[in-house]
């Protein structure tokens, strides 16, 4: 399977992922990373490992409508099976998220359905939660809000702040995605109607 993946920021997940597919039983490869940000660290990770990245750069247009209608053309150059959001800090229109159904996901930095949108960590901690984490879903047209696949959990110590707390979270995510994503490049995950299939048994 080819992989997309599309990031806005310093991409320590994309980096995750590099260092995954890399592996040579890995049943997937990256074939590009996008940023809507030129100056993304993300891209220069990519650079580095020798993938082909792009830009789409959300300045340069006046609606999400357009934006999202050039990175979907960029995006369909690559010919992709599994469209990955790591750090994309964009809302996607429910045309894009409609035309990728099924192969888009993200990683989302909290327990969902706890806590969508941003500023995860911070709320976690007025919250006074004991645990925190990370989920990776389906992307559907609801914020945060599709089939979750799976989830890593982080302990919550009353010395930590929002930072550490978004270090810890990182830490479990470099290890989550990539797993998430070698099951689907497996064909073990499929989304159905509102629910998702596990090597075919209802998750
Ligand atoms: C991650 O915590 C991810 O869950 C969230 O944004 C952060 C991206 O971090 N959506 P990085 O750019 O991969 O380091």
């Amino acid at each position: 399977p080819r992989i997309l993946v599309l990031a806005s920021g310093s991409g320590t997940n994309v980096q995750a992922l590099i260092d995954a597919t890399r592996e040579r039983d890995f049943p997937g490869r990256i074939v590009a990373v996008g940023s809507n940000r030129p100056k993304a660290f993300a891209l220069e990770r990519a650079a580095q490992a020798n993938i082909e990245t792009f830009v789409v750069d959300h300045t340069q247009y006046d609606s999400r409508e357009a934006f999202d209608a050039a990175l979907m053309a960029e995006i369909r150059r690559y010919n992709p099976d599994v469209l990955l959001l790591a750090g994309f800090m964009r809302i996607l229109t429910d045309d894009f998220v409609r035309a990728f159904r099924g192969i888009l996901l993200n990683i989302h930095p909290s327990l969902l359905p706890k806590y969508t949108g941003l500023n995860t960590h911070q709320r976690a901690l007025e919250a006074g939660d004991p645990v925190h984490g990370t989920s990776v879903h389906f992307v559907t047209e609801e914020l945060d809000g599709g089939p979750v696949i799976a989830q890593a959990e982080v302990k919550v110590s009353l010395e930590d702040t929002p930072e550490s707390l978004a270090e810890k979270v990182k830490a479990k995510e470099h290890i989550l995605y990539p797993i998430v994503v070698r099951w689907f490049c497996e064909g073990r995950i499929q989304l159905g109607s509102d629910y998702i299939l596990f090597d075919g048994e209802l998750l």
